[in-house]
């Protein structure tokens, strides 16, 4: 009997006991290969030696002061090793505690910018059907995920949807790629000059969509022609990078492979891998100065944020990325994962897809290959293929509604930076009998 309220009522999980590189370990003592980072959080594994070290060296110095008394060194790291690596024009961090709380906070800020700017008509925000945010309440108002919104609809605030990019299932047979992503971004340009450029604030957008879709990537020229749509308006770009972020790509910011830099950019999950509960807002000197110059606050903050043990299970997790030159090896992982899976599914009779960037790979699954039919609903592949993996020792992170919200079943595949090829075989392998077994 539980005392917890879990994610699943009824569901017997087991229980994790300890975990060790790319593999955590129930109470039974089975392992599980952890080829989602749980979803795609754990960027360095399990137990790795130098952030724990990191982090019981932090935790004997101080666990905690509040960030309206004190600022700490730790912090003050962290944030300089963000900004020197973030994309053009990024002059400062806002901490918080995940990713929710970082979109919840890129749109405050983005608010409050134009407050402070005096042009208090902006009011509305344009996002993507299709889209995940976070579950906080303006962080779901965002989401583009209709089953999620649904109970709390009367709760949201009012937001504006645009199509995402979904080459695979919405870019038409005689469109090229770079014609499919200018369509896209006439309609970004249509909706904002319905609501009127100058009544809204920012458009939000994954760079790669994550748990919705399975890491979709865009197509060329997209967020370059966003971007200077949002420009022409005056408009705010915020990337959400909570999942895709951080190096999970094979460039430390997804949006660095588009050749765009954000105003404001929401990152969590990789950023700590796990260590500890950290996200951030990276925002444009521009924003920072509007505040500063302003009011010089930002209305919002969280007793938890910059929290410093977090601070020093981030700094830990980013250093070890640069020191061991992990993103390299993302890339070339990266590629073998994307071959090995084309390899083992390529020609399934129920993968319609694999799609990704790096060690962010996705395979959406199909009732009928050549129809793109999706499986009903009903059937719930997405939850036995994750149990079939899970009896098989791996974990993956397979979701339903990719399609609309409510049919479709894709599988997020999103390993350890530190993986090998070896570790990669024994993943698809594993995967391949999972999928047999849940759609036999
Ligand atoms: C793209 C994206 N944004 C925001 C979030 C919310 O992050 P969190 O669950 O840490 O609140 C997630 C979580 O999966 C995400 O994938």
């Amino acid at each position: 009997m539980t005392h917890i309220l879990h994610r699943q009522t009824g569901h017997p999980y087991p229980v994790a006991a300890g975990g060790h590189g790319v593999c955590l370990r129930d109470d039974k003592g089975k392992e599980y290969i952890d080829a989602s980072g749980g979803a795609a959080v754990s960027c360095l594994g399990h137990s790795h030696p130098d952030v724990l070290a990191a982090m019981h060296a932090q935790l004997d110095r101080l666990a905690y002061a509040h960030t309206s008394f004190f600022t700490t060194e730790v912090a003050e790291e962290l944030a300089d090793v963000l900004v020197a690596d973030a994309p053009e024009g990024i002059s400062h961090v806002y901490y918080v505690s995940g990713g929710s709380e970082a979109i919840e906070a890129a749109l405050k800020l983005a608010r409050q910018y134009f407050v402070e700017r005096g042009e208090p008509q902006r009011r509305a925000i344009v996002a993507r059907r299709q889209s995940y945010h976070g579950i906080t309440s303006g962080a779901l108002s965002v989401g583009g995920r209709p089953l999620q919104r649904e109970p709390f609809e009367p709760l949201l605030f009012r937001t504006h949807h645009v199509s995402p990019v979904y080459e695979y299932r919405e870019r038409r047979a005689d469109e090229t790629p770079q014609a499919y992503g200018e369509r896209l971004a006439r309609e970004l340009e249509d909706k904002i000059e319905e609501l009127g450029g100058d009544t809204v604030i920012a458009f939000v957008a994954e760079t790669v969509v994550g748990a919705t879709l399975g890491a979709v990537p865009t197509v060329p020229g997209y967020f370059r022609r966003v971007r200077e749509i949002c420009d022409r308006h005056g408009i705010l770009l915020i990337l959400d990078e909570v999942m895709c972020g951080m190096g999970r790509t094979g460039t430390l910011h997804a949006c660095e492979q588009e050749g765009v830099s954000p105003d404001l950019m929401a990152i969590a999950k990789g950023l700590g891998g796990g260590y500890a509960p950290i996200g951030a807002v990276l925002m444009q000197d521009r924003i920072f100065r509007a505040i500063a110059g302003g009011s010089g606050a930002f209305k919002h903050s969280h007793t938890f944020m910059g929290h410093p043990l977090a601070c020093s299970a981030a700094l830990a997790v980013q250093r070890v990325i640069r020191r061991d030159n992990l993103l390299a090896n993302v890339r070339t992982q990266g590629s073998y994962l994307a071959r090995r899976l084309n390899e083992r599914f390529g020609n399934h009779p129920f993968v319609g897809d694999v799609r990704g960037r790096g060690l962010f790979q996705g395979i959406e699954l199909v009732a009928d290959r050549g129809s793109k039919r999706p499986f009903d609903a009903a059937r719930k592949i997405n939850a036995r293929v994750k149990g079939e993996a899970m009896a098989r020792g791996l974990m993956v992170y397979p979701t339903g509604g990719t399609v609309d919200g409510t049919l479709g079943d894709h599988v997020l595949i999103a390993p350890p930076y530190i993986v090998d090829a070896q570790i990669i075989d024994a993943i698809v392998e594993r995967l391949g009998d999972a999928i047999d077994a849940a759609t036999a």
